[in-house]
């Protein structure tokens, strides 16, 4: 049988993807492709048909050992699979992941489906039902066996690329045993999980033509611009038997995340003309339905008689009506303070009557990522269950010039009393999050995040690598840096400190609403400051991290991951990876 190799050509050297197809009787053929004596060889077996019922795991082995630089050391004996079904658009639970786990004995002519999860019981791989594996070339940092955590998530995520364009029925993975230093499997387990749900994600709501078809393994007309639909059956993940529970925890938590992220992703990516304020109180509607939150909407009469000032005046020149939506979760004990998130809900934000310049501004439709992301985060919270309180707040407007629309110069009352005199009406993301911050004091919280689109001074300081972190308090800072490592979506402290202060000094009000020419990301955080007194707070800039540009335009979900991270360390810290 013949072997033909595909190199994709499409990524750079540290992570590339060969699809290396093996003949029916299970003969691998010799990759090739030039593997570096630091590169590690890994392996996805596809089985394109049929399942994955019989015979010897050890095959999995097979393409490695036929090329020399390939880790020559097979495990002992075949690992066992923890199998875990994933498919985009479903929530997960526990059980559902527990019906798919393979249960086959090590004679083994069970097919996935035949059993529940008996633990210790070995599933193994039929040579002849592999038709295609997968080596994906991951670079080892210097002296070590180890990938760096970059490198590590390319690799996945250029696997994951090139897998679900196959839209194979089953996968078999061992990609998560390259791990980077300090990290376990169930770390590389969930890594693999989110690349794949990642790579799965489409928002074709709007497109009159809907995916179709599977994959490049279907006939495509090639006048027909319809990306096609990816999707992978079942994706098994062989571990030690020993950490199956473990693992499956990690899995059943990954999906839980996934499912948030894709919700923060499509809340991001639908138009402007439909994510107003009121869609997003009814998504958050929706979502307490779904996972029994307590959901409460307050609408412009009831601001008013909260005296939101600063709030209302953002949505003065709408025609669409502000909300302030509180999702409340309760995991924990009922006396235990919560956590309260705070997003920025401006569901489209042209500057006011401080008007942007048109060039992208389409882009600011995701002005509303804060709010997407304390969406995501809690959707994700509540399906693992995690023991804790935890409160979304998001304040939701449109900012728009009007005969209406708040003036530079206007001065308005804020809920905490302060006074502020607007200068630029496109600082209005302060505006909005200082009146939900006041609110946020009656949850009596241990500690409050807020999350928003803030500044593009925030963008010119870190771009689009790290999300920008503010915080007084410096265990709080640190507890954030940590878990956004932990969840490759990391964020960098700037300060916050009193010095800054006198920039938002105006000569007519308690402060202005923006500072002077420098610093832009920090004089924002420090408008803030002024609304936090009374609880730990930190602040997350996301205003470069919350969507990508260019051809790849789309919501990214961060900091979502770092998010749901930071809350999971806060439960379990012992769990936490460092
Ligand atoms: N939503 C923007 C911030 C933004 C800009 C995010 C570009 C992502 C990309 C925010 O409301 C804003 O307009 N900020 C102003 C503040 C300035 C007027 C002090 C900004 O950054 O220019
Ligand atoms: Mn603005
Ligand atoms: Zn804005």
């Amino acid at each position: 049988m013949h072997c033909s190799v595909c190199p994709s050509n499409r990524e750079p050297a540290q992570a590339e993807v060969v699809v290396i197809p093996i003949d029916p009787e299970g003969k691998a053929c010799t990759p090739q492709i030039p593997l570096r004596e630091s590169d590690a060889a890994l392996v996805l077996g596809v089985a394109a048909r049929g399942d994955l019922g019989r015979a010897n795991g050890a095959l999995l082995w097979v393409p490695l050992a036929v090329h020399p630089a390939a880790p020559t050391e097979a495990p002992a004996a075949p690992p066992a699979l923890a199998a875990v079904t994933i498919s985009p658009k479903t929530s997960v639970s526990a059980e559902s992941v527990k019906s798919s786990t393979p249960s086959s004995d090590s004679a083994g002519a069970a097919t996935p489906e035949s059993g529940r999860g008996r633990r210790g019981k070995r599933e193994t791989i039929s040579a002849a039902q592999v038709r295609r594996v997968l080596l994906v070339r991951m670079t080892f940092k210097a002296g070590t066996r180890k990938p760096s955590e970059k490198h590590f998530n390319d690799a996945l995520r250029a696997a994951a690329r090139v897998l679900t364009e196959a839209s194979p029925a089953q996968v078999v993975s061992l990609l998560h045993e390259a791990l980077p230093e300090g990290r376990d499997t169930a770390w590389g387990c969930r890594a693999l999980i989110l690349a794949l749900r990642e790579q799965l994600y489409r928002f074709d709501t709007y497109k009159s033509k809907k995916a179709e078809g599977r994959g490049t393994e279907g006939k495509g007309d090639e006048s027909d611009t319809t990306e096609p639909r990816r999707s992978i059956g079942e994706l098994r993940l062989a571990v030690d038997p020993q950490a199956r529970v473990g693992i499956e925890a990690a899995i059943t938590q990954a999906i839980a995340l996934a499912d948030g992220l894709d919700l923060t992703r499509d809340l991001g990516n639908t138009p402007p003309n439909v994510c107003n304020p009121a869609f997003l109180a009814d998504q958050a509607i929706e979502l307490g339905k779904l996972h029994r939150l307590k959901v409460e909407v307050l609408e412009r009469k009831q601001m008013q008689a909260l005296g939101m000032g600063a709030l209302l005046a953002v949505a003065q020149g709408s025609a669409q009506a502000p909300r302030l939506i509180a999702i409340t979760y309760r995991g924990g004990k009922a006396r235990q303070a919560p956590i309260v998130l705070v997003g920025k809900g401006i569901t489209f934000d042209t500057g006011g009557i401080s008007i942007k310049p048109s060039a992208s501004m389409d882009e600011m439709k995701f002005d509303m990522s804060g709010a997407g992301a304390v969406f995501g985060t809690l959707k994700a919270v509540a399906a693992m269950q995690l023991p804790v309180n935890l409160v979304g707040l998001v304040p939701a407007a449109e900012n728009m010039p009007d005969g209406n629309a708040t003036r530079p110069g206007d001065i308005v009352t804020t809920m905490s009393g302060q006074t502020v005199e607007i200068l630029n009406t496109d600082a209005e993301g302060r505006l909005i999050l200082c009146d939900a911050l006041t609110f946020a004091e009656r949850y009596k919280p241990d500690t409050v995040i807020d999350i928003a689109t803030l500044t593009g001074a925030c963008v010119v300081a870190l771009g689009a690598v790290h999300s920008g972190l503010f915080s007084p308090d410096d265990d709080l800072a640190a507890e954030l840096e940590k878990a956004g490592k932990a969840a490759s979506d990391t964020c960098w402290r700037m300060p916050v400190d009193d010095a800054y202060q006198e920039l938002l000094k105006s000569n007519f009000a308690d402060m202005a609403n923006i500072g002077g020419k420098g610093a832009g990301a920090v004089s924002a955080a420090c408008f803030l400051a002024r609304f936090t007194k009374s609880f730990r707070w930190a602040h997350l800039d996301i205003a470069g991290t919350a969507w990508r540009e260019g051809a790849a335009k789309g919501a990214s979900a961060r900091p979502v991951p770092l998010l749901v991270e930071f809350i999971r360390s806060r439960v379990a810290p012992k769990a936490t990876a460092a």
